[in-house]
């Protein structure tokens, strides 16, 4: 087993009328609070009533509009510079992941002098930031209970992932009757996401029963939960597990003491929605099955027989590579059973930008080291294989 160094500080407040304790739990924070969210989702659910409603005696100062595939210009700058101008003491994100992230990079350029472009690549260290807090309204990303944050730059097509200890929510209220309005393709893509979170740290040289296991009971908790949501929007036991699922996806707890496994998926399917802008659950759906496809071989057969026998429930008394087959086959037929499209033309992505985006990867993610390693030649024939 590999040495760690872990700490996840983030209080969770989960369950019904968990937003109950918003008063409580700000308080101790401030009461010049940023208020952040997306396109209009929470004024539509009277989420935004509500907490403007609890929040009565704090002074509340709004960034609203903030995009799937969070922006650095705008979201970014203008929350910064609201957080400046206005003394802000917490920043309050509500909504999916990509406010949340938008405001973990707000709470750490409010402390930075500099270009927070900077903080976002890694080029300075975040010495300090604002304290940032969220109710979350879609399970997915896992980003209420991790240190990251993903940041895209239209204008040089990047999409970075952003990583600080000084981000972690203070704390996250997650109340799974909140996700009973998200719509039939964000579900779908929230477990594709949080699927392919288990995925990239299962697949790996050195792991252990303890982590393995955890990965396949999240594997099977997630597509099981899943398709119940999916035919009941408003079932709260599968939309409450669903989001303790991904809540556990990528703060690393799944993989404590493996070797690190690079993950790769995530950083094709960041070139993906960096250039196209697409659903970032979508995309690593999508890319997946070809990934595994392309990294089968005599070396990484045990983990794919590991991997079908115990999340799928494959006779284990086949021949071991047909038992790898047909798990990357069960993989790719989940994905399409809960409504993702399953190709990359459908979700818009063609030919053209191909080796241009492999390339963008292999010089940014530097896949040389994943469990697999991927050489952008690599990489282009597992986009190629995706069309
Ligand atoms: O903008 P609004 O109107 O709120 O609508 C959102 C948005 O259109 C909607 N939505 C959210 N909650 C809803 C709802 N609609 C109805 N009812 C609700 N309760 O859903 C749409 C998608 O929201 P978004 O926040 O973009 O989705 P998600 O949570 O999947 O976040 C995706 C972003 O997170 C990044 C992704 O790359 C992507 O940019 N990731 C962040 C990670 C992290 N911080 O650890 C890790 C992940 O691997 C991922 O890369
Ligand atoms: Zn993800």
């Amino acid at each position: 087993m590999q040495n760690f160094d872990y700490m996840t500080p983030t209080r969770l407040i989960f369950g019904k009328g968990a937003v109950d304790k918003l008063a409580d739990a700000i308080r101790p924070y401030g009461k010049r609070v940023l208020l952040a969210y997306g396109g209009g989702s929470i004024k539509k659910s009277g989420l935004y009533d509500k907490v403007k409603a609890l929040l009565a005696d704090c002074e509340l100062f709004e960034l609203s509009g903030i995009q799937p595939n969070p922006k650095y210009d705008p979201s970014v700058l203008d929350g910064v510079r609201i957080c400046k101008e206005q003394k802000i003491d917490i920043v309050l994100a509500v909504g999916g992941g990509s406010v949340l992230d938008c405001c973990k990079a707000i709470a750490a350029g409010a402390k930075y002098d500099g270009d927070v472009w900077d903080l976002v690549i890694g080029a300075k260290p975040t010495m300090d930031a604002l304290p940032v807090a969220d109710i979350l309204t879609l399970a997915a990303t896992g980003s209420e209970y991790d240190s990251f944050a993903v940041i895209s730059r239209t204008e040089t097509n990047d999409k970075v992932g952003y990583c600080s200890p000084k981000v972690y929510p203070v704390f996250s209220i997650l109340d799974p009757e909140l996700t009973f309005t998200v719509s039939k393709k964000q579900t779908a893509a929230g477990c594709a996401d949080a699927m392919n979170h288990v995925i990239e740290q299962y697949f790996a040289a050195d792991t252990t029963l303890l982590n393995d296991g955890f990965c396949e009971s999240m594997l099977k908790s997630l597509m099981e939960n899943a398709r119940a949501c999916l035919a009941n929007p408003e079932d709260y036991r599968a939309r409450a597990e669903m989001m303790l699922a991904c809540t556990y996806g990528c703060n690393g707890i799944l993989s404590l003491g493996n070797s690190p496994s690079g993950w790769p998926c995530h950083a094709m399917e960041h070139a993906l929605s960096a250039y196209y802008d697409i659903t970032h659950g979508e995309g690593l759906a999508i890319i997946t099955p070809p990934w595994m496809r392309h990294i089968l071989s005599e070396k990484t057969l045990p983990r794919f027989v590991k991997y079908g026998v115990n999340v799928f429930g494959i006779d284990a008394a086949l021949p071991p590579r047909e038992i790898a087959e047909k798990a990357i086959q069960a993989t790719h037929d989940f994905f399409a059973s809960i409504g993702i499209p399953m190709t990359l033309r459908a979700v818009g992505i063609d030919e053209s930008r191909i080796d241009e985006m492999a390339h963008h990867v292999a010089e940014t993610a530097g896949l040389e080291n994943a469990w697999v390693p991927l050489t952008e030649a690599d990489i282009a024939a597992i986009f190629r294989a995706s069309l």
